[in-house]
């Protein structure tokens, strides 16, 4: 019988100590029930947000995963077997599904899709017309409403999320600026994805670069929260808009982190803040996604993509792109 091989959450890890929290398992292939559909996955995504669900905090946007269960996360791959109307075998599709061989999904409960075979690079689904860049969409135009000839800011902004914030803002007119982690990833962020400044929040004082901002931020996409929004808040300009996006920078904290210091900003300088979570927008995904396809085409809309090879080495991916090791999107490849 064909074996599966799938990461089973054991214990809330501490920091980055995922080898203690996770166990590779093995059991026989599963069987999809009535309604079901069985995936073979070709990737995974490494998605921050997923570090907040292995925590045991139940005041998130999710609930926490239960200890002892499959750990759940985007996947790519091929329909094998279908019991659900809609999807056959040879289908390529996209889901929340488990970070295994193959996943076993519910179709309305996984966000289960059929993608595009014309796209030349399959794994673009998980960047340039994937979540995060829904995402990044979702957050600049739908909830920051940026405007063309306004001063983006986006943090994180050499991750997958980020890099996509970046380009779209770029693409609609905006003067960008990125905060990333170390020299390279400013050099990337200006050479490659045509940002006009980059900030390295490891080297560089932060507050004193965003001062020298003409006019101040019109619109901050933050991916981070903690100390970087501090020190955004007081260099935002007047009437100025911020979509939290994410806080990763307290994830892996298992009681909720106390907010802003500056706060007081948000009275001094009128700003408005909006939290904001993709699946609440996934009915008006339909709409961007042209955009997004024409951009790709176009070459205005590009990701690097950070694989690692192999299911067994999926913890070793998950803690490079936390730790800020990625430059665009960390995937594995499940399968050659
Ligand atoms: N709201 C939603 O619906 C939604 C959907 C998707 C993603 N997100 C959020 O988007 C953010 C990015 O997620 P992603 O999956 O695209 O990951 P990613 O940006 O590809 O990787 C995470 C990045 O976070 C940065 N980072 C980690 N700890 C940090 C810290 N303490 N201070 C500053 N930067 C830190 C690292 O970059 P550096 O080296 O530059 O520090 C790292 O590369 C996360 O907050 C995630 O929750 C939200």
């Amino acid at each position: 019988m064909a074996d599966n091989r799938f990461w089973r959450l054991d214990a809330h890890p501490k920091g980055r100590d995922f080898a203690a929290a996770f166990s590779l398992q093995h059991e026989p292939v599963p069987t999809p029930g009535e309604g079901q559909v069985l995936v073979r996955n070709d990737w995974l995504s490494m998605d921050a947000g997923t570090r907040m669900w292995i925590t045991p905090r139940t005041d998130g946007y999710q609930p926490p995963l239960p200890l002892g269960t499959k750990m759940v996360g985007l996947c790519l791959g091929r329909v094998v077997e279908s019991r659900a109307p809609g999807f056959a075998a040879g289908d390529l599709v996209r889901c929340f599904g488990q970070w295994a061989d193959y996943t076993v999904v519910d179709p309305a409960l996984s966000g289960l899709m059929k993608l595009d075979e014309r796209v030349t690079d399959p794994r673009e689904h998980f960047g340039a017309l994937g979540m995060n860049a829904w995402t990044a969409w979702a957050g600049l135009v739908e909830v920051a409403k940026a405007q063309p000839g306004e001063t983006v800011l986006v943090s994180a902004a050499a991750g997958a999320t980020g890099s996509l914030a970046c380009q779209i803002a770029r693409n609609l007119g905006c003067k960008v600026i990125g905060i990333a982690g170390g020299p390279d990833k400013c050099r990337w962020l200006v050479e490659t994805l045509g940002v006009d400044v980059a900030i390295d929040h490891r080297n560089d004082d932060i507050a004193a670069e965003l001062a020298k901002i003409e006019g101040g931020i019109n619109v901050y996409f933050d991916n981070v929260g903690g100390p970087i929004l501090d020190a955004v808040l007081p260099n935002m300009a007047h009437y100025g808009r911020i979509a939290v996006c994410g806080l990763v920078a307290t994830y892996d904290s298992e009681t909720p982190v106390p907010g802003p210091a500056r706060f007081d900003q948000v009275l001094m300088r009128r700003l408005t803040i909006s939290g904001f979570f993709l699946p609440d927008f996934m009915e008006r995904a339909a709409s961007f996604v042209p955009t997004l396809r024409k951009w790709l085409d176009a070459g205005k809309l590009v990701m690097n993509f950070d694989e690692t090879v192999g299911l067994e080495n999926t913890l070793d991916a998950y803690a490079h792109m936390l730790g800020g090791g990625n430059i665009g999107k960390v995937i594995v490849r499940v399968r050659s």
